[in-house]
């Protein structure tokens, strides 16, 4: 490499960091022990008279579940760099990293420039969707968030540097405007029609509807926010637009059949060099300084890559980009089946590191009710509920726009509370700090500390179950809970193996202000783990780090797991081999390990067709283990997919079927 005294690296590992340093309690109105807090969310499905006695609704379970059984053999934990399935089943690898969009784009290959990668498949895949084109199982459209990148397997350029996974090569405190553009290029949403050949393979063919959205694309604001003064930048002077999206990690389908991509760990990409930085900042995690990837140091010195930098540098804030933060954390919508469609960000849903979006099934002239998590230590979940009731006919994203947004306070007698996030209301008032109703929203995560929420640990992915609308959400891991601040939804300090948390809302009605919960499953080695059976895990679904999670129209649940770079195969890690899928039963709690992903990754993302023949599941990062002198030797511990040392791992979609044709 030329010069390397003048070569200066910088990243971050990519951890979740705490920002939440409010004063609001972990517990709600009682102190408990550990042993009482354990004891306590195991009664519910230890007990279910235990909970009636509480005077809650909470559901009898089913003794008889209609959901088929799981008649395959689990593959076995394993540290290989192959995906294992059952025998029944294979799979393809589809839309690989840098895999065209058209037949007019290029093929992968490292030496690929920016404007390559604006018309081929982002990297990092996570959730994704398939829209069938008129109910067709074997035809649709596929939309697909690609989170974030790595730089190091991006560019010519970091070959032979000691790289971690986010860190970048920055020469004479600049970077070159080709790599700063393909890494956002790599980023966003990549829409693509895709047919299931007569051979049964997948591929994408081209259609007008195939488009990239990537950090660069022009979005529209919309809600309570849209126009805020807090929004103003030199890019948009009257508020109502935003550059681009950023680190999307899941999505959301809506009743009215768009896609929504949610932005997660969007805080990292800027800096604020201020001495002071506005809470709307701080209380995200903005830094003091080195943005992820330093896109601020492209050498053209030009708005779409200074804007990083949100330190102050005119008069007036539509002069500028100190608000460019502000413009991110926000979930946003587009319509796969319209290419002209300009993405959308609904503020009404509230601005936070959103995981993702879930629905409860629609009904009709009621409002529409969806979920969202806020994934970082001691964070919360959120509740939306529309002012407008839905109509099949009409229906339409703008009932995104008028509604409450709720947080969730978790009682220590396994009921809850939503907490509604209203201007005016329990201290949400100008005292606080607090000007209008868009501001609450773009200071969602204050908001939520004022009214009281309960402190999770990573809240990730939410399902809701199809037929009893009951709602599961991950709570991956949180090794900063301390003893003193164990809560039964939380219940372990130094929660290294996270849980699954459950709840009914009041009379199953998803509007109600009160619910029921209690813990599907703790997550852990068979010493600390607790399956709703009553039973520990064992060899066929011993597992950590719950974060994916998705129910099939056959109520089957589909749980996906993320342990970290920094712990995967080290330590008390190495039991749970590399990351995996498995399957469970909301009705009688049994669980199966169907899936295991090669080496470096995490398992995010699932879906299938209608016809349930066709199971897509994303493999991401693969090789993300590789250590920062591995990756300067040249020894890269994964080469899945393509397992050819000339080729670096890539993030793909793998589609399975089962040998026999027969449904999933
Ligand atoms: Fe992007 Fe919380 O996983
Ligand atoms: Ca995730
Ligand atoms: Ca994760």
């Amino acid at each position: 490499m030329s010069d390397k005294k003048k070569v200066i690296i910088t990243g971050d590992n990519g951890d979740e960091k705490v920002s939440n340093f409010s004063q609001n309690s972990y517990f709600g109105d009682f102190k408990i022990t550990r042993r009482d807090s354990l004891k306590l969310s195991f009664s519910a499905f230890l007990s279910t008279s235990f909970v009636m006695s509480l005077g809650n609704k909470l559901f009898a379970e089913e003794a008889q579940s209609s959901i088929p059984p799981f008649d395959f053999k689990a593959p076995a934990i394993n540290e290989t760099d192959f995906v294992t399935i059952p025998e029944e089943y294979q799979f393809q690898v589809f839309a690989a990293w840098g895999t065209p969009l058209n037949s007019k784009a290029s093929d992968y290959s490292i030496q690929n420039s920016s404007e390559d990668q604006s018309m081929q498949f982002g990297m990092h895949h996570d959730g994704m969707h398939f829209f069938p084109i008129n109910g067709n199982s074997n035809d649709g459209l596929f939309a697909i968030n690609h989170e974030y990148i790595e730089p190091r397997f991006m560019h010519i350029s970091h070959i032979g540097h000691k790289l971690d996974r986010h860190q970048v090569v920055i020469t004479n405190d600049q970077r070159p405007e080709d790599e700063v553009r393909k890494e956002m290029f790599g980023h966003g949403i990549s829409i693509a029609r895709i047919k299931k050949n007569t051979q049964g393979k997948w591929r994408n063919i081209d259609d007008r509807k195939n488009r990239r959205i990537s950090a660069l694309t022009p979005m529209m604001l919309s809600g309570p926010a849209k126009g805020h003064d807090k929004l103003k930048t030199k890019y948009s002077p009257n508020g109502n637009q935003v550059i681009g999206t950023l680190n999307n990690c899941s999505h959301g389908v809506t009743p009215w059949n768009t896609y929504l991509f949610a932005e997660e760990n969007w805080a990292t990409y800027f800096c604020n060099r201020d001495t002071q930085l506005p809470r709307e900042h701080a209380r995200y995690g903005v830094r003091t300084e080195n943005p992820r990837y330093a896109w601020e140091k492209c050498a053209e010195k030009k708005d779409e890559y200074l804007r990083f930098d949100a330190s102050k540098r005119a008069a007036q804030a539509k002069e500028d980009f100190r608000n460019e933060p502000n413009n991110f954390g926000w979930i946003v919508e587009v319509d796969p089946f319209n290419e002209k469609y300009t993405p959308i960000k609904r503020t009404a849903l509230g601005r936070f590191a959103h995981e993702g979006v879930i629905f409860q099934p629609p009904q009709i002239g009621k409002p529409i009710v969806c979920y969202s998590g806020d994934d970082a230590r001691f964070e919360y979940i959120y509740k939306f509920v529309s002012s407008r009731p839905y109509y099949p006919d009409t229906a339409s994203g703008s009932l995104l726009d008028e509604g409450v947004l709720y947080v969730a306070k978790f009682n220590e007698d396994q009921t809850g509370e939503w907490l509604p996030l209203v201007f005016g209301m329990n201290g949400l008032t100008p005292e606080n700090g607090f000007s209008d109703q868009g501001d609450v929203l773009i200071n969602t995560r204050t908001a939520a500390d004022i009214v009281g929420a309960t402190k999770m640990d990573r809240p990730e992915w939410g399902a809701v179950d199809p037929k009893t609308r009951d709602v599961y959400f991950t709570l991956t891991n949180n090794t900063h809970r301390t003893q003193d601040q164990v809560h039964p939804a939380n219940p372990r300090a130094n929660n290294k193996w996270g849980q699954i948390i459950k709840w009914t809302e009041l009379n199953q009605d998803p509007t109600a202000r009160f619910f029921n919960w209690n813990l599907f499953v703790l997550a852990g080695p068979a010493n600390d783990s607790h399956k709703k059976t009553n039973h520990p895990l064992n060899k066929d679904n011993i597992f950590c780090c719950p974060d994916g999670l998705w129910f099939d129209s056959l109520r089957r649940l589909w749980i996906q797991t993320d342990m970290g770079e920094d712990d995967m195969n080290k330590g008390e890690h190495k039991q749970f081999g590399n990351n995996q899928m498995l399957v469970a039963n909301p009705d009688t709690g049994e669980i199966k390990r169907f899936l295991t992903g090669p080496i470096g990754q995490e398992i995010t993302g699932v879906v299938m067709t209608p016809d349930r023949k066709n199971l897509f599941v994303n493999i991401q990062h693969p090789g993300a283990t590789t250590t920062p002198v591995e990756f300067s030797q040249g020894k890269i511990n994964s080469r899945w997919p393509d397992h050819n040392t000339e080729v670096y791992p890539r993030s793909a979609t793998i589609i399975i079927t089962r040998k026999d044709g027969r449904e999933i």
